[in-house]
């Protein structure tokens, strides 16, 4: 049997629409156990969350056995408690769907690879952006080039904090997807195109000059945010705190502000208890992960 634990992932970072992605220690965990052909059983260690149609951990293994033509195979499939905040914008299908692949890598005995579990997940997901460092950790640059993901790991500055914002209210990807243009000017792709450059840059060089604007973007932030209530007073109040700049996690409705490690007094200067806010709003502080998807073979 094995334990599989997938971190949750922010997407985007500001500029880097369906590109750059960010891992981040919190989890989703199942166990999955081989079984006698045909047999196949799922548990849930807690209330169930979805039916089995809707069990994107299950979609994405049953898609993986079938590729493989292996769609007999039996297991013991627990799912346990998540910590990822659902249709938050931190990547909970992706984690779930990555979950799904790696326990049918296991029941397969692992004949798919890292890229081709890279390249499945984008396929299921749609874009590459929240599988890709939910696979491989940390932060990373990914793009579906003639049909695979290329990817490219940066390494997320060890003197750099996020602050998560997480309301009470989901956002389904796809709603947030369909209010973005089909078309954009050419100065809002070369707004991007800066500002992408120099959030490589400041990530980097741990020179944080350019941050602040490195992280805007005219390619989906500015069509989501008035989708978001409250997200104009968490943005209001992040301008004039000392964050170096916020973003729109994934696609939403969860807000990040990038802050400097140990920055004392934060919590304060943007207390939410004082603000107008039509809804609740949680302050999270998460670490990045640098793991990745882990397989861990238990008794
Ligand atoms: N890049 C995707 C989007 C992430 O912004 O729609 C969704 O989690």
């Amino acid at each position: 049997m094995v334990k599989i634990r997938v971190p949750a992932t922010t997407a985007n970072i500001g500029p880097g629409f369906d590109t750059l992605g960010l891992a981040l220690n919190l989890f989703q965990t199942i166990t999955v156990e081989k079984a006698e052909v045909g047999n196949k059983e799922v548990i849930w260690s807690d209330t169930p969350l979805v039916s089995d149609a809707d069990n994107l951990v299950l979609t994405a293994l049953e898609y993986a056995l079938n590729l493989k033509s292996q769609n007999n195979l039996g297991y013991r499939l627990t799912m346990l408690s998540t910590e990822i905040p659902i249709s938050r914008g931190l990547g909970s299908s992706a984690a779930a769907i990555v979950a799904g692949l790696y326990a049918a890598n296991y029941l397969i005995d692992f004949q798919f690879t890292q890229q081709n579990l890279i390249d499945m997940a984008t396929a299921l997901e749609g874009h590459p952006d929240n599988v890709t460092p939910a696979i491989l950790g940390n932060m990373v640059i990914a793009s579906m080039i003639d049909e695979n993901v290329v990817h490219a790991s940066i390494p997320f500055p060890d003197d750099l904090q996020l602050a998560i914002f997480v309301p009470n209210f989901k956002l389904s990807t796809s709603v947030s997807r369909k209010v973005l243009p089909e078309n954009y000017t050419k100065e809002q792709c070369v707004h991007n195109v800066s500002r992408i450059s120099f959030l490589v840059h400041s990530l980097l060089t741990k020179d944080y000059t350019h941050l602040k604007i490195a992280l805007e973007d005219e390619i989906h932030q500015p069509y989501r945010f008035p989708i978001i209530e409250d997200s104009e007073i968490i943005l209001t109040m992040l301008k004039g705190s000392d964050a170096y700049g916020c973003f729109l996690s994934g696609a939403g409705p969860t807000i990040i502000a990038m802050i400097p490690k140990g920055l004392v007094g934060f919590q304060y200067t943007i207390n939410l208890n004082n603000q107008p806010l039509l809804h609740q709003w949680q302050l999270l502080t998460v670490s990045t992960n640098k793991s990745g998807a882990i397989v861990e073979f238990i008794k």
